[in-house]
């Protein structure tokens, strides 16, 4: 059964130009664009987003970066599209990232590394619709 999940092409992966060949490589993996918004959040909206990392040392690093510049948004849809596009972004810090995973090939570093994938089922429904309203996602 197809399942969502939520995804964001990260500020430092669209500073670089590197947005278009993301979105072709989670098409090749065989996700469909439910939805797509380019836009350029608050660092009040990155706050609410990434709530659940509020006591983290790096909250405030990554609140500002993610308010930095233009992020796409996005929700994908395929059979067990949480874990495969966790699979297909590869490990958080982009030094541990298998070869061919999205952070292997255009992320730098832990802080700024291209994108953003829920990590399981309840995440996926806060963050879809932290971002997007029900007729959105049709
Ligand atoms: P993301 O999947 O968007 O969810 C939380 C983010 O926090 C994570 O990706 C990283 O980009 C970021 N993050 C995790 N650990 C660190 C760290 N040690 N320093 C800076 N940012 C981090």
């Amino acid at each position: 059964m197809a399942q969502r999940t939520f995804s964001i092409i990260k500020p430092d992966a669209v500073k670089n130009g590197h947005a278009a060949a993301v979105l072709a490589d989670i098409e090749k993996a065989g996700f469909k664009i439910v939805t797509i918004r380019k836009q350029s959040i608050s660092k009040e909206q990155a706050q609410g987003f990434y709530y659940v990392h509020k006591e983290r040392p790096f909250f405030g690093e990554l609140c500002n970066f993610m308010s930095s510049g233009p992020i796409f948004l996005m929700v994908l849809e395929k059979e067990n599209a949480i874990a495969d596009l966790r699979k297909l972004m590869g490990a958080t810090n982009p030094a541990s990232a298998e070869e061919g995973t999205i952070r292997k090939k255009y992320a730098k570093s832990i802080g700024e590394n291209a994108i953003h994938g829920s990590d399981a089922e309840e995440t996926a429904s806060f963050e879809i619709g932290y971002w997007f309203a029900g007729y959105e996602l049709i």
